[in-house]
């Protein structure tokens, strides 16, 4: 399944033909189409890397034809640029250049250092795109490879190569498209390293003018197959699935991932404040689909219905190792970035949220979040319940704007995606 994210750069890349011919035969290819293909190929690990980053790999020969590509697979498992290089003799990399869509890692972890390999190899160069933010490595395998008498060159700082091998044939609007692409590619992991904080991605169905249920709660189905069939992808790709109370109540969902051939779990938080879906859990369809350790709540300290629930006069708020006790804003809501801040300390480095309405235009309010995807079904539902109900605006300056946007037709619907522009 394409991820959505690298929809543009396969379109005006035009990686579909380039990674045709470089399957088929000896293709010379420039720095920047060597770096596109990485990116894609990156993506490949989208559903089971996490929380290492997405990684893609080429390599080039002395003359700049292609030889190989991989990308980190699965996490623990070997890095990108193990899986392209393992694939070739030591005779096909003499002067080689490794196109990496980050650094080459410096430590040694769950896997050897990448950097070391690349060190023995009889490789020339090595062009990264983005240096590595995790602190044990930031700049220190760049420096190895240098050290060991090799180029390692940042992509946006790449010139001509003096021998005039390579045709890089890079032109300002190329390198800053491809540049936008690295930091997207890698967008959950340096908003972890940056900011110590999760990834937060919002995806919702919506009809045409807006709607994503009926006023009656009725919502099933705005979209069409294959869209919800993507929809269970974006489960697959993030950490953690956060719903509200009442979405589990009208739908009684599963909220599981079903995918052929997709066989992991992913954690579930409720946001629940009153305790109703919890107190009702063994009743609940989601229930049957989760582990419970992976499932976590989210509930009113102040609520005397949570109090009852929890029996909180005889057990206190501590012993409940999944459940977030969190207090209201002055509006009435929890403070969203609490909710992200208990996940991101267990482990959950990213987040979708789900919805229903409610939920999402607190979302909105509290501007709590970083990539948007709306499914649009050309289907008109008049009056119904709107994702953004609640986000209430009063001046054009204050409208939540996206960039980077992608759009995926799927059949007739299209599914939209972009980056809240801060
Ligand atoms: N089209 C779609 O993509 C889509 C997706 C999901 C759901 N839906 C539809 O949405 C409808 C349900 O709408 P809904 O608005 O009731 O659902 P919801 O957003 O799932 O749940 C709302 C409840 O969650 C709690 N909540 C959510 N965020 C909160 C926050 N920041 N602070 C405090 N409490 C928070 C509140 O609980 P309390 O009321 O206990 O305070 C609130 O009433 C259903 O018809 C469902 O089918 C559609």
């Amino acid at each position: 399944m394409m991820d959505i994210r690298s929809q543009k750069l396969f379109s005006e890349f035009g990686l579909k033909q380039l990674l045709t011919e470089v399957a088929v035969g000896p293709k010379k290819i420039n720095i920047s189409q060597a770096m596109a293909i990485a990116i894609y190929e990156a993506y490949g690990g989208a559903q089971r890397v996490s929380p290492n980053p997405l990684v893609g790999c080429v390599v080039l020969d002395s003359h700049g034809n292609f030889l190989s590509k991989g990308h980190h697979e699965v996490y623990g498992s070997a890095h990108a640029e193990i899986n392209a290089l393992k694939k070739l003799d030591r005779e096909k990399l003499q002067d080689a250049t490794v196109v990496v869509t980050l650094e080459p890692c410096a430590h040694v972890g769950k896997t050897g250092s990448c950097a070391l390999y690349i060190k023995d190899l009889p490789v020339k160069r090595v062009v990264y795109g983005l240096v590595d933010p995790f602190h044990l490595v930031s700049g220190k395998g760049a420096q190895i490879i240098k050290g060991a008498g090799k180029e390692a060159i940042l992509y946006s700082e790449f010139k001509d190569s003096s021998e005039g091998k390579l045709t890089p044939m890079m032109s300002a609007k190329e390198k800053e498209f491809i540049s936008s692409q690295l930091e997207i590619l890698a967008e959950n992991f340096l908003k972890n390293f940056r900011y110590s904080k999760p990834f937060v991605a919002l995806k919702w169905a919506q009809s045409l003018d807006g709607k994503m249920a009926l006023k009656n709660y009725e919502s099933q189905w705005i979209t069409n197959a294959q869209s919800r069939n993507y929809a269970h992808y974006l489960r697959s790709v993030y950490d953690v699935l956060i719903v509200g109370a009442g979405t589990v109540h009208q739908d009684n969902p599963k909220l599981n991932i079903r995918l052929e051939g997709f066989d992991l779990e992913r954690k579930l938080l409720i946001i629940d404040p009153d305790a109703t879906v919890f107190k009702s859990y063994d009743r609940l369809a989601f229930s049957k689909y989760h582990k419970k350790e992976n499932v976590f709540f989210v509930v009113d300290t102040n609520s005397s219905e949570t109090s009852i629930a929890f029996n909180l006069t005889v057990n206190p708020p501590g012993s409940f190792k999944n459940v977030l006790f969190l207090h209201k804003n002055e509006a009435g809501f929890f403070p969203l970035e609490e909710i992200h801040k208990f996940c991101f300390e267990r482990g959950m480095k990213s987040i979708l949220v789900e919805g229903g309405p409610t939920t999402l235009s607190q979302y909105l309010n509290q501007a709590a979040f970083d990539r948007v995807y709306a499914f649009v079904a050309p289907v008109i539902m008049g009056d119904g319940l709107s994702y953004s109900d609640q986000f209430s605006i009063s001046s054009m300056t204050q409208r939540l704007n996206l960039r980077s946007v992608e759009k995926l037709e799927i059949g007739d619907d299209v599914l939209f995606t972009g980056l809240k522009n801060i």
